[in-house]
């Protein structure tokens, strides 16, 4: 790892967990510089998030390539032009290649408490279901959909009134604060993933 750590983040959409990432990233103590935010289609709030931080963006479109598999190896490459230690999608609304994840440590957040409600609708699917706390986890990207090894969790409760907009956004605010904490941690001490198990500091890289 290098010090700071060198963090490309990956964006679909607003971009808040980004923001996050990108206000804690202006202490130098927090050990960590977002050197490259890269997304998957052009226009997004995320990338203008970056823009305004001075952070270099780049776009890959699924359209653009003759397949998934080419657009996945120009996505790699574009992000391995900045030689991150860590990848975090953030928002990122693709699934990427296990040779992707083979050449990169990726870390995903999940709007619900991971192995629970995974998928695109995870604050939704939580309300329906009819549960009293959710959260979010933050997980070591594997082949699966949203099923990796867990980094961090953060609960959060659901209230009466809650619709899934209000509910989403309580989660999004720990979310934030999950993100941050734990990617300062990483960066600063190090990860190590054995089997399921994620461990921050110690002899981890
Ligand atoms: C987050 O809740 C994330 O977990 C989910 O989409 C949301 C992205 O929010 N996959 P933002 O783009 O970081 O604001």
């Amino acid at each position: 790892m290098n010090s700071p750590a060198r963090i490309v983040v990956l964006v679909s959409g607003a971009g808040t967990n980004l923001q996050a990432l990108l206000d804690a990233c202006a202490d130098p103590a927090y050990g960590a510089r977002v050197v490259a935010v890269g997304a998957d289609r052009d226009g997004v709030e995320g990338l203008a998030r970056a823009d305004r931080a001075g952070v270099p963006t780049f776009v890959a479109r699924v359209a653009d390539y003759t397949s998934r598999e080419h657009w996945d190896r120009a996505l790699a490459d574009k992000v391995g032009a900045f030689e991150p230690d860590l990848v975090v999608s953030a928002g990122f609304m693709k699934l990427l290649s296990q040779d992707f994840l083979d050449r990169f440590l990726t870390l995903n957040t999940h709007p619900a408490l991971c192995p629970a409600f995974p998928g695109m609708h995870g604050p939704r699917d939580a309300l329906e279901h009819g549960v009293k706390v959710t959260g979010a986890t933050l997980f070591v990207v594997d082949a699966g959909v949203d099923t990796g090894p867990i980094v961090a969790q953060v609960p959060v409760e659901v209230v009466e009134d809650d619709d899934v907009a209000s509910l989403h956004e309580r989660i999004k605010a720990a979310e934030r604060a999950m993100l941050v904490d734990a990617v300062g941690r990483i960066a600063r001490e190090g990860i190590s993933v054995e089997g399921r198990r994620v461990r921050i500091g110690g002899d981890a890289r």
